[in-house]
């Protein structure tokens, strides 16, 4: 008689073992490894008549319902999610613990609440905590509630109890279902809590909007399936030590997803910025060597970015490259460039990259801008007042034409800027009609 083997399966990518075990060898993902013998009986899908009435029918025929975006009144909120929440709508504001998405989504439910009424449930502080934010940014108003739950069941209970038109769940990974056996932020259990949260939102008609913690690789601690279930992934990021943030919209079933919203965490709360067009920007009124603006495209919007270089000589064997907001790989080939169709002498020095304010940019339309404040830096010459440098430099030394310039070209003479070099094809002539000559 053959010997009966049970065999254990993971959930999420197939791996398999001949014993249980609480995290996946293959995708080390904990609660995911189920026995897989039940899984082998289960009767298979066969086919149903539709009934009557419920054909598949032509898309022209069908009546849409049209879609109401209701402004938050955060501009800057609304931009991203396309004009507004739309009623029953799931959204997943993901993000790096600590990068501000609590603070977030207290000031948006306090600005909603002044119309309608809000439940905060919030597993990761206590009510005395939310409370005490809440009255630190000023964000106290009668009709936003607050239950400090980590279990889903009683969650649910205070949804029924306090029919909010809108609950905020902060976070997915810290409820838990008490049906499932698995503990909290496991896989399965974010995928339980999101699908009755999800579900909840679309049989009573209202938004809800779910906070989830991301890795360090920009994951969502938990299943990627997570994405699929809801209609709307935003995500809060910037630098921890600055304190602008960007929030971008990952996927938007009611909207464009190329939009950006600008914050700012301040000492009392966050803050919207409208315009954040002079924020990567140094003002000190003179014209020093070694910088040079770009415009960058985050999302539709079209910023302006300072490039800061400098050059010196090297007292290393190996001369230093040090960027901070641009990428290493791309300063060094613009370097090597440099060098070999200008014949720039830089093997000996030690070169700084950098952006103001804190940004990354890594766009090829920011090339140009690096080689002006590169080559600037190097011959200690000042480039035009207000000069701005937009193009992407191929390995041939050619300037090539960067998506959306025409936007750009608009948004830098809005703003005062001079486009310098435009028009040019290689890099040489660039930087000669920038007015740094042409020998190095
Ligand atoms: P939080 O919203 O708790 O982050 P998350 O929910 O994403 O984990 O924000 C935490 C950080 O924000 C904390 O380090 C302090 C800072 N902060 C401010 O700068 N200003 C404020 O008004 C508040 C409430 C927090
Ligand atoms: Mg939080």
């Amino acid at each position: 008689m053959a010997k009966v083997t049970s065999q254990f399966k993971c959930t999420e990518c197939g791996w398999q073992s001949a014993k249980w075990v609480g995290r996946c060898g293959e995708c080390q993902q904990w609660g995911t490894v189920i026995e897989s013998g039940a899984e082998a009986v289960r009767p298979k899908t066969t086919a149903q008549t539709p009934i009557a009435g419920s054909a598949a029918r032509p898309i022209s025929s069908i009546d849409s319902e049209p879609m109401t975006h209701e402004p938050t009144g955060i501009g800057e909120f609304d931009r991203v999610l396309g004009g507004g929440i739309v009623p029953g709508a799931a959204i997943l504001l993901s993000g790096e613990p600590g990068i501000g998405k609590s603070t977030l989504l207290l000031d948006i439910a306090a600005k909603i609440s002044r119309g309608k009424r809000i439940l905060y449930i919030s597993a990761e502080e206590s009510e005395g905590q939310v409370a005490l934010r809440a009255k630190r940014t000023g964000n106290v108003t009668d009709n936003l509630f607050l239950a400090s739950v980590a279990d889903l069941a009683v969650a649910l209970g205070h949804i029924d109890q306090s029919e909010p038109e809108m609950v905020i769940l902060d976070s997915v990974q810290a409820i838990t279902s008490p049906i499932i056996d698995a503990a909290s932020g496991s896989p399965t259990q974010v995928r339980e809590v999101a699908g009755t949260i999800v579900n909840l939102a679309k049989t009573r008609g209202i938004p809800v909007l779910l906070i989830g913690h991301v890795t360090k690789d920009g994951n969502l601690a938990g299943p990627r399936t997570l994405e699929h279930m809801v209609d709307v992934v935003l995500s809060f990021d910037g630098d921890r030590g600055t304190s602008l943030r960007f929030l971008r919209s990952v996927k938007n079933r009611f909207g464009p997803t190329d939009e950006i919203g600008c914050f700012e965490m301040t000492g009392d709360g966050i803050r919207e910025i409208p315009d954040p067009s002079g924020l990567f920007l140094t003002r000190t009124g003179e014209n020093v060597s070694g910088t040079c603006i770009t415009m960058t495209l985050e999302g539709r919007r079209v910023i302006p970015v300072e490039i800061q270089a400098l050059v010196s000589i090297s007292h290393t064997p190996q001369p230093r490259r040090v960027v901070s907001g641009v990428d290493t790989a791309r300063v060094a080939m613009l370097v090597a460039i440099l060098e070999r169709r200008l014949g720039m002498r830089l093997a000996e020095r030690d070169i700084y990259v950098s952006t103001v304010g804190g940004i990354r940019v890594t766009e090829p339309a920011a090339d140009l801008a690096i080689c002006m404040a590169i080559a600037s830096a190097s011959k200690d010459k000042a480039l035009p007042a207000e000069a701005v440098a937009i193009g992407e430099v191929a390995l041939s030394g050619e300037v090539r034409v960067v998506p959306a310039a025409e936007r750009r070209k608009a948004e830098a003479t809005r703003l005062g800027f001079k486009v310098i070099a435009d028009g040019t094809t290689r890099i040489s002539e660039a930087i000669e009609a920038a007015g740094l000559g042409n020998k190095f």
